[in-house]
């Protein structure tokens, strides 16, 4: 298949990129590199063997993306474009509502003038909220606490509406669960600017020096030691149920709604110890208050991937960690 991905320089991004080529599609990329460096897509030429064009394009440029897509014919798009930081959207909501949803405005309607009919979203486990009883399954209850998890849940319902009042076209909605690890071959992982606000890429950063201990928020919920649990899935992991989604669910008009996690939760705690022994250093840490908004547990149910997409997270938590150190502890700086 002919595929544009949005966002592709991007953590996520990259690592599907590699696993699409590998499987013998051909990718264009557009990104603005907001949050992101075009570095990353050297890595992935050089992890795959194999060429693609990129483009450093927003998704706001109504222009600038008709000319992508007038340049080529695509069968499909994999729409990870997107502002990410739950914090900052609270101090931006305005930039995070037009940047997310604004852009992939623009985005689908470029695809309609383009006849294309095929888009995997990434959603995000934000949807579910505080979340009542876990394993989360795709029918629970949905409301968001943040504008970045409104802006993901409205563009849920507006790609769905798309969906609805075009009769061939096949909407996936991937809900990722807590990605976090690298590239196994150390050339491609997460590259956070500043300071880190997720756990993995604030421990990985405390064992390479750069921070000094990681504060963890809260010991206090009712959890087997108090502290939070998550469904942390391989990125590599998350590439391939896009793989799947694309490959099952291109061409197969209608909304498609997919939990990507593995069905099991860690505590921060016991991400701490997985990854002292992964990286063999010492990781300090302190009990700090608990952080607002924050779920106490919250894991998958993602049986619905497994029959639909025969697509299972294979990668726990060791390797996990020992790919995270691996990139972290070769690229001290990141990309920079
Ligand atoms: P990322 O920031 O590494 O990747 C997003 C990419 O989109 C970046 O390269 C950025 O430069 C680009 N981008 C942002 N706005 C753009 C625009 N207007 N035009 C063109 N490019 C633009 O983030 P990621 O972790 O790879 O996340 C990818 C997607 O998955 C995002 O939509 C994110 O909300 C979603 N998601 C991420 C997580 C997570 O924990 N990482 C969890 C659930 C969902
Ligand atoms: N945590 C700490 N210390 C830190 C950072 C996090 O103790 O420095 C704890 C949190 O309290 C939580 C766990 O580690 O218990 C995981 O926190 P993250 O910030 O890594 O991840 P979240 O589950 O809060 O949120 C992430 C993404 C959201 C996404 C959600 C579900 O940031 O965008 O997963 O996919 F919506």
């Amino acid at each position: 298949m002919k595929i544009l991905v949005t966002g592709g320089s991007g953590y996520i991004g990259s690592h599907t990129c590699v696993e699409l080529l590998n499987a013998g599609h051909e990718i264009t990329v557009v990104d603005n590199l907001s949050n992101s460096s075009e570095k990353s897509m050297e890595a992935v030429k050089k992890i795959t063997g194999k060429d693609f064009t990129f483009h450093k394009c927003d998704i706001l440029d109504y222009e600038a993306l008709t000319k992508v897509f007038d340049e080529n014919t695509f069968d499909a798009v994999i729409h990870f474009a997107g502002l990410k930081a739950v914090g900052e959207s609270c101090e931006k909501p305005i930039e995070y509502y037009h940047n997310n949803m604004t852009g992939t405005f623009v985005l689908l309607r470029v695809m309609r003038e383009h006849g294309v009919k095929n888009i995997v979203f990434s959603s995000s486990a934000t949807v579910y909220g505080v979340p009542e009883t876990v394993p989360i399954k795709e029918d629970a209850p949905l409301f968001t606490i943040n504008p970045y998890g409104s802006t993901k849940l409205m563009l849920e319902r507006v790609l769905s509406d798309v969906a609805l009042a075009d009769k061939d076209m096949s909407v996936v909605l991937l809900r990722y669960f807590n990605p976090i690890g690298a590239h196994e071959s150390g050339l491609i992982g997460e590259d956070p600017n500043g300071i880190p606000n997720n756990l993995l890429p604030y421990v990985s950063q405390v064992a390479v020096g750069r921070l000094p201990k990681v504060n963890v928020y809260g010991n206090n919920y009712p959890t087997p030691d108090g502290t939070g649990v998550r469904d942390y899935i391989h990125v590599t992991d998350l590439a391939l149920g896009h793989l799947k989604a694309v490959e099952k669910k291109a061409n197969v008009p209608g909304v498609h709604i997919y939990n990507l996690g593995t069905g099991q939760g860690y505590s921060v705690l016991q991400i701490i110890d997985a990854f002292s022994k992964a990286s063999g250093k010492e990781i300090p840490y302190v009990i700090a208050p608990n952080r607002p908004g924050d779920a106490a547990i919250c894991y998958a149910d993602a049986t619905k991937a497994k029959e639909d997409l025969d697509w299972v997270a294979e990668r726990g938590i060791e390797k996990m960690c020992q790919d995270a150190w691996n990139w972290q502890s070769k690229n001290p700086e990141g990309f920079k």
